[in-house]
């Protein structure tokens, strides 16, 4: 809508003779219908001309607004109202839609601005649990929307391969041999590689308990490693290979993908280098002896460096930060990373502004809120009763087999192997989107009945409505009826419609800008549910064949704005289901 808006604002002051910027911003929807199609409030305008804003609307509404698709202009007091030439309007909407063909909704808000957006960066030796599905689904979303306005993405997958854990894991190898032999069969040959490296570590703890001379075993393994020993380094990577052969697996599914991924155990020099800095600049401080940065009175400092020279994950940040700069000098970098961790980003990008770096201002906790799951009929934080973490695949799998029922139930003509990739896109969409549906900050509980819901605010329901937009175009394909101009799409509720899909392109600025997908979830659901309620009103393909044609490529537009908006939020849109 924004030439539109734009067109408006610039008319406006002409006539008054007045520059006001982001005056197109302020036009939007009247309060009803019945007051017109966009309107124009005359507040802001009332300091600089120093009149009383109703004043300012009847002197514009008197003016000449010669424009095609405006039919009418009236006033509301200090508004002032627009009706649309209908015919006129949406012929240029459709053009508009059909212009941007395939790059429907990009735009060019973020040309020449780099954006590094940091997601996932899950643990290594570990499963992704369902409470990864936020980092990973928001910060792909987030991606997708910044490439989409216009930004050059750099997606980032910040892997947690380091710490004294790892120590333990090496040391498995041996203590378990004669149980569990680690080369036999091999790590990477195992079926779930994963899952036992898990047992093996809970077992490590267990024995540790009566035989305390197994810490220090451990510690020794991560020493050696951290020294650069051949065999645990050799270990090590086999670990962090099959971890990733796995978190890879998932990612596929998801439709994740990451330009980077850089793990913590690179930090290793440059971790020395940002202490000697911070030694530099004088900011480091002894504490306990330990070495930390204060920061100002309201947060605690940022410990560095441990008693014992060991570094911490606030450390790597610091280190990962640099380097992130170095390699892709950003104008914006996010770290998508749950709320919880907040005191940990305001302490660490506080060193680094005390350290001087100016583009530390451009550092953003893109924070978002815990997912809960039901356990025993209370709300949980993703774990079971037992306290195990919910895995993600396993959701994954139920999801999809839900979606497979009920895909039968509605369509028990489809062949098996349809089903099943309907299932699969239906399944995991609905979870998808699910994470997407609101705010990134608020809490989600997560009810796996309720998101694959065909009504409701939910994945499939945008899905199959999107099923619905093309099965009346291959209708309409049977019946050899064209898409026609527009120029009969004359119903309110049809300006409605046209209206909504030309605001696309807006709602990706607006969803990269405040890296809050939800923007366009919201929008999505907003546009299925305006069209769903005039298709119960409307026939598209009826015996009015230009008519027709016009609604057809009405549908076409509605089409290629939910698909392109689903898969901007990683949901698949499909062509039947
Ligand atoms: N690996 C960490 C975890 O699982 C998350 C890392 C978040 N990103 C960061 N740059 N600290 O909790």
């Amino acid at each position: 809508m924004r030439q539109f808006r734009e067109q408006i604002a610039q008319r406006a002051g002409a006539i008054l003779d007045l520059e006001v910027p982001q005056l197109a911003d302020a036009i939007s929807d009247p309060p009803t219908r019945e007051l017109g199609d966009l309107s124009l409030p005359c507040f802001q305008l009332a300091g600089p001309l120093k009149q009383a804003p109703a004043k300012i609307a009847s002197q514009l509404a008197a003016a000449s607004w010669d424009f095609p698709w405006i039919e009418a202009v009236e006033t509301a007091g200090p508004y002032l109202n627009f009706k649309l030439r209908r015919d006129q309007f949406s012929k240029l909407a459709l053009e508009r839609v059909e212009q941007g063909s395939d790059q429907w909704g990009s735009g060019s808000s973020g040309h020449g601005k780099r954006v590094i957006v940091e997601y996932s960066s899950p643990n290594i030796a570990k499963h992704l649990a369902v409470h990864h599905l936020r980092s990973t689904m928001l910060g792909q979303a987030m991606a997708n929307l910044l490439r989409c306005s216009g930004h050059e993405v750099v997606s980032w997958n910040h892997l947690g391969d380091w710490g004294t854990g790892f120590g333990k894991l090496l040391a498995c190898w041996d203590l378990f041999r004669d149980t569990d032999n680690l080369d036999d069969p091999a790590l990477e040959l195992r079926e779930d590689p994963v899952s036992d490296l898990n047992a093996l570590y809970v077992l490590y703890n267990q024995a540790s308990e009566s035989d305390p001379q197994l810490e220090s075993v451990a510690r020794d393994w991560f020493r050696k490693l951290e020294a650069g020993d051949p065999l645990a380094v050799e270990r090590w990577q086999r670990i962090r290979s099959v971890s990733l052969d796995k978190f890879d697996a998932i990612y596929q599914r998801l439709g994740v993908h990451f330009d980077q991924t850089i793990g913590e155990s690179h930090y290793q020099d440059a971790m020395l280098a940002i202490v000697k800095e911070l030694e530099g600049a004088g900011i480091l401080e002894q504490s306990d002896g330990a070495d930390v940065v204060r920061l100002s009175e309201d947060i605690p400092p940022l410990l560095v460096r441990k008693q014992d020279g060991a570094t911490l994950y606030g450390t790597r940040d610091l280190a990962s930060a640099v380097l992130r700069h170095q390699m892709f000098p950003f104008d914006r970098c996010l770290y998508v990373v749950d709320a919880g961790q907040g005191l940990h980003f305001r302490q660490v990008f506080g060193v680094l502004k005390r350290l001087g770096y100016r583009w530390a201002e451009d550092l953003e906790h893109a924070e978002f809120g815990v997912m809960r799951l039901q356990v025993d009929g209370a709300w949980k934080k993703g774990k079971t009763r037992g306290g195990q973490v919910v895995l993600l695949e396993a959701v994954l799998e139920q999801a999809v087999q839900l979606a497979t029922s009920k895909v039968h139930s509605k369509n028990p003509d489809l062949a098996e192997d349809e089903v099943a990739k309907i299932a699969e896109a239906v399944g995991v969409g609905a979870v998808i989107f699910s994470d997407m549906k609101s705010a990134r900050r608020k809490d989600v509980n997560f009810d796996l009945e309720k998101i694959l819901s065909f009504d409701g605010e939910t994945g499939p329901y945008l899905q199959y409505t999107h099923v619905r937009f093309c099965s009346i175009l291959r209708k309409a394909s049977d019946l050899n009826i064209k898409s026609g101009g527009g120029g009969r799409l004359v119903e309110a509720d049809e300006v409605v419609l046209l209206k909504r899909v030309l605001r696309f392109p807006e709602v990706i600025a607006r969803a990269a800008r405040d890296a809050e997908p939800s923007h366009l979830s919201q929008y999505l659901l907003e546009l299925a549910g305006e069209f769903n309620t005039y298709y119960a009103q409307h026939r598209v393909i009826g015996d009015d064949l230009e008519l027709s044609s016009d609604r057809l490529a009405l549908v076409a537009a509605l089409k290629r704005t939910l698909g392109k908006g689903l898969e901007l939020l990683c949901v698949t849109p499909l062509e039947r289901m």
